[in-house]
């Protein structure tokens, strides 16, 4: 037997960064919308991914009373560490950029606290449903559809709806007129987490002729480590000692520095890949983060492009509810994508300078080289680094 309709503002498809926010972002704007999300609670909060939040991420949690957690947990470093051709370079964010920082608080850890805050406001937030459908978007009625983890069907019907269903979701799917741009990059990462002491108190980016390898933390007891694999590797293929070879290969090249090893507990391989949906509303649905672009990872943009869309959403909504505006809905897409596409082309250009990619001439090995080499030695092309990496301003 079905249950009756229930209503409310923004039905928002997906739990990941973006649909949380969102939600946080409406509940302080007065705002009623409730989340789908077909993983289970622990799914959601025990998936390790990004590790990075950029300045205004880290403000904005602050600012909805999200951050204390992050104040005590977080990594908060002054800036980064190049590493190439035997040589070690520090850039200072804080100097280049007037005092912004790059902070490491992983995703699972900030999903936690929006999931447990949004659930203390009385937010609804229904995980493990099931065959979501949208309809009617092109009304101003649309409706949302799923089975509840209890197996009952529910319709739900809104105002808008918001498509933050990642990737692989569907919500794109009913976008349109749609052009998708894409790019595919010859390389993947192979993470793994150990249970070690930082070798390093920054992040380490490393370029070495055998592939890219990054350095990153999780806490004082647990470090993130990623090397350049082929976009199909299995981990089947990285023993732990065939790891341990490459980082120290890659990593250690400079005199005096060495590696700290420990437990590898947890190991996995991720794709490379550029995208943009070039259009994100289509009637009352409007798609946001994961589910209109990809990044590749290099550079930790993802989550934070994320979040940026959801702060686009809710000013257009805020704007729709307090005055009866659209205008500020209709100008999403163009205003979403002026930063994604910025967010696109660093994401490209980290991963391009960073990685050794077998199709590339000699002449271009030599010019990615001469780029890190300008980076490190011009405080202009630093700096250029440096703000997009902490985050360009949302406008
Ligand atoms: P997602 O996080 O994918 O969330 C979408 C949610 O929707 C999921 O919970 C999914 O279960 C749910 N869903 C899917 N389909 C449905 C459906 N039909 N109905 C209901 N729910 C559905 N980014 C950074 O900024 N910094 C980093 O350091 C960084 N490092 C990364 C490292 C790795 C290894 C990976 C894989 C990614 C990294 N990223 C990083 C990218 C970042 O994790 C993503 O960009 C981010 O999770 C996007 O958030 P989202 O909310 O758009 O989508
Ligand atoms: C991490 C991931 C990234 O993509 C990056 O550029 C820096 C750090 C991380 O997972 O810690």
């Amino acid at each position: 037997m079905s249950t009756p309709p229930r209503r409310t503002q923004v039905g928002i498809i997906g739990a990941g960064p973006a649909g949380l926010f969102l939600a946080h972002l409406l509940h302080r704007q007065g705002i009623k919308s409730v989340i789908l999300e077909t993983r289970t609670r622990e799914e959601v909060e025990g998936t390790i991914r990004a590790g990075v939040l950029e300045q205004w991420t880290v403000d904005l949690m602050q600012d909805l009373g999200l951050g204390e957690r992050m104040r005590r947990e977080g990594h908060f470093h002054r800036g980064i560490t190049l590493r190439f051709a035997g040589e070690s370079h520090h850039l200072d964010f804080e100097d280049l950029t007037g005092g912004k920082r790059v902070t490491v608080y992983p995703q699972h850890e900030v999903l936690k606290d929006l999931v447990a805050a949004r659930l203390a406001d009385g937010g609804e937030l229904h995980f493990g449903v099931r065959d979501v459908g949208l309809h009617d978007l092109t009304t101003d009625r649309p409706r949302l559809t799923y089975t509840t983890r209890d197996g009952e069907p529910q319709v739900l019907h809104c105002d808008f709806i918001a498509g933050v269903d990642g990737s692989q979701g569907l919500s794109r799917q009913s976008i349109e007129g749609r052009t998708e741009y894409g790019h595919l990059y010859p390389f993947g990462w192979l993470g793994i987490l150990v249970e070690a002491p930082p070798s390093h108190h920054e992040l380490i980016y490393a370029r070495h002729e055998r592939g890219f390898a990054l350095l990153s933390t999780r806490s004082p007891e647990i470090q993130r480590l990623y090397i350049q694999c082929g976009p199909t590797d299995d981990v089947a293929e990285y023993p732990d000692e065939r790891i341990w070879s490459e980082l120290h290969r890659r990593l250690e090249t400079v005199d005096g520095w060495t590696l700290t090893e420990g437990r590898i507990f947890q190991k996995g391989v991720i794709g490379m890949r550029s995208f943009v949906c070039d259009r994100m509303q289509h009637g009352r649905l409007f798609i946001a983060g994961d589910a209109a672009h990809i990044v590749p990872p290099t550079g930790a943009k993802g989550l934070n492009l994320a979040v940026a869309d959801a702060v686009y959403l809710s000013r257009g909504l805020d704007c729709f509810y307090r005055t009866g505006r659209q205008d500020g809905l209709d100008r999403y897409t163009e205003t979403c994508l002026r930063r994604i596409w910025k967010a696109e082309r660093f994401s490209w250009y980290m991963t391009t300078l960073l990685h050794t990619n077998p199709a590339e001439s000699p002449f271009e090995h030599r010019i990615r080289l001469a780029d890190l080499d300008y980076v490190v030695h011009s405080r202009a092309a630093a700096t250029a680094l440096a703000e997009n990496y902490v985050g360009l301003p949302l406008d």
